[in-house]
Formats: C-alpha cells, structure tokens, sequence
C-alpha cells in the first residue's frame, strides 16, 4: 500500500527519495511523486504509474534541493492519475504533503475549506490536510513564534481536525531543510545519519543509508533538519528519541542473483528456520526459551484458551499452531480472522491468551483486532516478523520470527518462520503443562532437523517446473490436505491464486466427498498434500476416488511412497521427517508450483495485481 519517504542532508533529494521509493516499490501501488524544497520554492514532479515512469521524468526534468519528501500511491479516494498522486499542495503551492491512512472526514473538511477559499485540485483526502495545514499557516502570522517553528505549531494546530488515519510527511516553502512529519495509525521511522535524516513509512526504504532508526509512535511530530531530530507527543509535550538499529543488513532486501523476490524469498527458508529457532531450544530441559513472552511458567499454566487472530497466509500459519498446541500442550486454540474477531464481540474469559500474527505487523485489520483485545481488558501477545511495527509494539509480549525483509508480496518465508515459532511456543507450552521430557527432545529434533528438510524439499525444484505446465491453462484446482496438513494446502492455494489468478480452493482432505468432488473433471486439478501419516490409507482412498473420476492428480508425498507415486499423475517426494515439521517440507513445493505457474502464465510475481504487501486500511 501506500509509501513515504523525506530527507533532508546534503545529496540531491531527488535521488536519495527516487531509491528509497524504488525500494518500496513492493508494496503495491499505482502512482509515484516528490517534492523538493530549493530557495523557496517547492519543485514538484508526480504521475500514475511506476517509479520508472517517475525517473524518466526527472531525468528530462530534474528538480534541484537537498530536502524533500516522495510517495508511492495504493489509491483509495479517486482513480489512480496524475493530478490525484501525492505530494499535494497546500493553500497557493507554499505547503507540500503526503499522506499514508484514510481521513474519515474529509468531506467535511472539503466544504469547509471550499467555503473559505481554497481551491481543490485533485480528489483525495490528502488535498484536506495540506489546505488545513496552510490555512494554519496563514493564522498563524504570529511574530512571537519564531520561523522555524511555524510549520510545527501549524501542523499541530492542524492535527487535532483530522479523524482517521495518517502516516504524514509536510514541506513548507519558506522551511528551508526542514520536513515535519506526523502519526497516527499508520508506520513511520526516522533514519538517523551524518548530517542528514530521513524518514520512511518503512525502515527498507533507508536501510541502505543508515540502520539507526527510531520509531515514531501514534500520536508523536516530529520535526528533522539535516542536523536536528525533536519528536513531540500532541498532548504529552517533548519526547527523547530512542535509536534503535535495524538487525538486518541493507541487502537482505535486495534481489541478488534471482529473478524475483518471491523466488528469493522460497530459497531463503533454510536459513529462515534456522534463524527462527536460534538460541530458543533449550536442549537440557528439551523445551523452548522465548524470553520475550513475558509469561512466567505459573501464568502458563493459568491460560485455559489461546485464541489466535490473523490475516491471509498469517492465519493459514495460525491454523498449524492450532493444531500443534492442542496436541503437544493439550490447551484448547481457537483460530478467528482478525477482521471477524475485532467486530464480533467473541466471548473470551479471563484464562484466554489473545496472539496476533502478522508479517508486516501493520495489517490494519489485525492492529484492529488487538486493539479490540486489549480494550477488553484481555493479556495479548504477537507473533511479527517486522521488528518496531505497529503490533510489535502494541502487544503486552511476543516473538519476532527474525524472517529479514519480506518483499514478495506472496508471503512465503513468513509463512515457514510463523510455523516454526508456533512449533517452538507448542513445546515452551507443552513443556510447562505435562509434554514429557522425550517427546519434548523428540519435538526439539525436529526442530534442529528442519532447516535440512527444508532444504531437500525445496530440490524437489525441477520437477515442479515440469509439473508447472499442467497448470497453465487450468481455470481452476483443488487443493487438499489433513490434520496439520489442512492449512498447507489452504497455502498453496491461496499461493496460486494470488499470484497467477488461477481459481484455486482448499479443503481438509475427507471432506472432498461432502461437495467439492463435484468439481473434479478432466480438466481441474486436485493436489494431495500428503506425506505419509497415521490417516495416510485414508487419503489414498481419497486419490483412488478423484482418480477414479478422471481428475488429475499431483500429489507432495514421501519420498519412496511408492504406493501414492503410483497413484498420482505427478509425485513431489519431500523428505521423511516427523509430523511436526511435516507442513514446513510440504508448503516448499507449493509455494514452488505457484511461482512457476505464474511465471509461465507471464504473470507480475512479486506485484500481483490489486494486491498489497501490507493491508493497512480495513
Ligand atoms: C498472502 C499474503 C497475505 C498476508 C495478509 C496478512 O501471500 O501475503 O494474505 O498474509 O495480508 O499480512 P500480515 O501477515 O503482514 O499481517
């Protein structure tokens, strides 16, 4: 969704934002500008399209000033266009916004403004804030406040107006090397570096200018010049920043050698596992050590319900934790959308544990859900990948699931990592409530195990591509699986739809029989997520069945199943492990077949169309 990005220093601001909005590119857009701010002038260049088309532009036409603030637009309230792309201008062209949320009353703003003068250009609720902000300036031709502070007091005279949501960067004409910006509900952080600062909707954008950041909270202004750094809370008064640094090297979020992020993103996994589990297994006491839980071992054992609460493929993964928890620490889990459970008053009691999931940590829906819970009163905690985000920071504990970037926006190395810390918190849990201390070391090998077992799963690579091109003219596929398998194959159906726009559904594999085995034909594909388990005679009955009905069948089994690789028209051998890790080895060749049907498709991967990395609006 929407991007932002400011700075202020010493190199040319056009290149400084022209990068930083190329490397939020990932977040889904439709329209791209900046502004800069040189002898008091503001310089503005914006357009519908890609960042490229912004480049272009700005090479024929460049814009000069060393302060200045960019913006990718998701659009919202009016059609992607050129008028209707951020920054807007405020008044007669002396203020210069971008704008990250949603004004809720911007019609009412809209009126009252017209009704004073000021005169609309484009579309957008953005437009209301930067006529908002001048009109402030203008009242506020008041001698005792010196320069320097007049677009801070007029910003924070305008504020308290808006309702909704806002992540804001501002430029005023006669502010030289100064940018104010403003949350509320929608990220921003600070870059710190020599002599210069920088400000993002999303610390990728300037990661490789500096991994000093400080976060800013809802509610906070903050007020930068290339060599000044004041943050304000509007109704606390001053604050002293807090600089914490970025653990991820700047180029984690680069493509390297591979041809899309998504792809870079599957191959990464071993090494995501690996980095989800270090330092938490506790081999001595076979358990799981997550500090950042806050829970002690006396308030585990008071949690009678978990109750999980997510979006998308977070609640695909919250769905295996389900499933892990109930079997190793026996504790009853529920699994709700998150945009379900924030409006639906579930009733909860006082044993009930609330976890939010969330890669971004900045879905708007999910925030909304542990606002909910945290409003009841209820103990919350959070499972995020996005270190500092809005949720990591709203929840009473969590785990970080230290994934790195994410960029793709088909979520897949977030997916494994939230399955791991599901797997390690089940045995933490387990642990504490009766797992016995073999089948804790049983679970904690598998543990060890699984970066290797991811490995070999993701070999099964050449295969998938030549499995690929029985999908690439498919309209539609089935996608099936059971018990801790049951989410891997909502996953990899949800990974083909997503990304190559092939209808695709999931189901728990004996319920084919109660309506979807109508759909089988000739031409609809069923996949079989179906490593050998204690149900597996089952599930070859189920394939006997589709098979029997002339439908195609690939199924991801283990390896040397002889029995199932018979059965099926394509057999995808991931390792031999333990059913615990069973959904890591097995999602490997989905995400796979979802990346190779879209690229045989010619299907934009890592942008997919109408979709957004991080849902920020519900
Ligand atoms: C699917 C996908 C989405 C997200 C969902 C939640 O590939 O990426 O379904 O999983 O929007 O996002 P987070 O986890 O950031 O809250």
């Amino acid at each position: 969704m929407c991007g932002i990005v400011g700075y202020t220093g010493h190199e040319s601001a056009a290149s400084v934002l022209l990068a930083g909005l190329r490397r939020l590119e990932y977040r889904g857009y439709d329209s791209t500008g900046i502004a800069s701010l040189h002898d008091g002038r503001l310089h503005l260049r914006k357009l519908a399209g890609r960042v490229r088309r912004l480049e272009e532009a700005l090479a024929e036409s460049p814009i000069p000033g060393a302060c200045g603030i960019g913006h990718t637009r998701w659009a919202t309230h009016g059609p992607p266009s050129d008028i209707n792309a951020h920054p807007h201008l405020g008044g007669e062209g002396e203020v210069a916004v971008v704008h990250n949320g949603v004004i809720e009353n911007h019609d009412a703003l809209r009126a009252e403004l017209s009704a004073d003068g000021f005169t609309f250009q484009s579309q957008t609720d953005t437009e209301v804030i930067a006529h908002l902000i001048a009109r402030e300036l203008r009242l506020l031709r008041d001698p005792q406040i010196p320069r320097a502070d007049l677009l801070l007091n007029a910003v924070l005279r305008a504020l308290p107006r808006l309702e909704g949501t806002y992540g804001l960067a501002i430029l005023h004409r006669d502010s030289p090397g100064l940018i104010v910006a403003a949350r509320q509900g929608s990220p921003l952080v600070v870059g710190v570096g020599e002599h210069e600062h920088l400000l993002a909707s999303d610390a990728t954008a300037i990661a490789p200018h500096t991994r000093q950041v400080v976060f800013l909270e809802d509610g906070e202004v903050v007020r930068l010049t290339p060599d000044s750094l004041q943050i304000a809370h509007v109704n606390r008064g001053p604050v002293t920043p807090r600089i914490d640094r970025i653990d991820w090297a700047p180029d984690a979020a680069e493509l390297g050698p591979h041809d899309h992020y998504m792809q870079k993103e599957i191959r990464e996994q071993p090494e995501t596992l690996r980095n989800a589990c270090r330092g938490r297994l506790r081999r001595d006491q076979a358990t799981a050590v997550l500090g950042g839980l806050n829970l002690t071992p006396r308030q585990v054992r008071h949690i009678r319900r978990i109750v999980f609460a997510a979006c998308g493929t977070s609640w695909h993964a919250a769905l295996v934790g389900e499933y892990l928890i109930e079997r190793l620490a026996r504790l009853p889990v529920e699994v709700e959308y998150a945009s379900e459970f924030r409006y639906r008053n579930p009733p909860l009691d006082d044993r009930t544990l609330v976890f939010v999931l969330s890669q971004s940590g900045e879905t708007a829906d999910t925030l909304g859900a542990l606002h909910e819970a945290k409003r009841r009163g209820f103990p919350t905690r959070a499972i995020v990948n996005t270190v500092g985000s809005s949720i990591a920071r709203a929840a009473d504990g969590g785990i970080y699931l230290h994934a790195g970037p994410e960029i793709g926006v088909a979520s897949t190395k977030a997916f494994s990592a939230q399955v791991a810390v599901l797997a390690l918190l089940a045995l933490y849990f387990g642990r504490i409530r009766g797992l016995p201390f073999v089948d804790g070391l049983a679970a904690l090998e598998a543990l060890e195990f699984a970066p290797e077992a991811m490995a070999q799963a993701l070999q099964t690579e050449p295969l998938v591509r030549d499995a690929a091109s029985r999908f690439q003219s498919t309209r539609s596929a089935l996608f099936l699986g059971r018990d801790l398998l049951y989410p891997v194959a909502l996953e990899g159906a949800l990974k083909l739809k997503e990304i190559s726009y092939i209808h695709a559904e999931g189901y728990p594999t004996a319920e084919m029989k109660h309506g979807p085995i109508a759909l089988i034909d000739p031409e609809t594909p069923t996949v079989f997520v179906a490593p050998r388990g204690p149900l597996h005679a089952k599930t070859l009955s189920n394939i006997a069945e589709v098979k029997a009905r002339g439908g195609p069948i690939l199924a991801v089994g283990t390896q040397g199943d002889a029995e199932l690789q018979r059965l099926a028209d394509v057999f995808l051998p991931v390792p031999d492990v333990p059913e615990l890790i069973q959904p890591l080895v097995a999602v490997a060749p989905l995400q796979l077949l979802a990346y190779h049907v879209a690229r045989l498709r010619g299907c934009d991967i890592d942008k997919p169309r109408n979709l957004a990395k991080s849902v920020t609006v519900e």
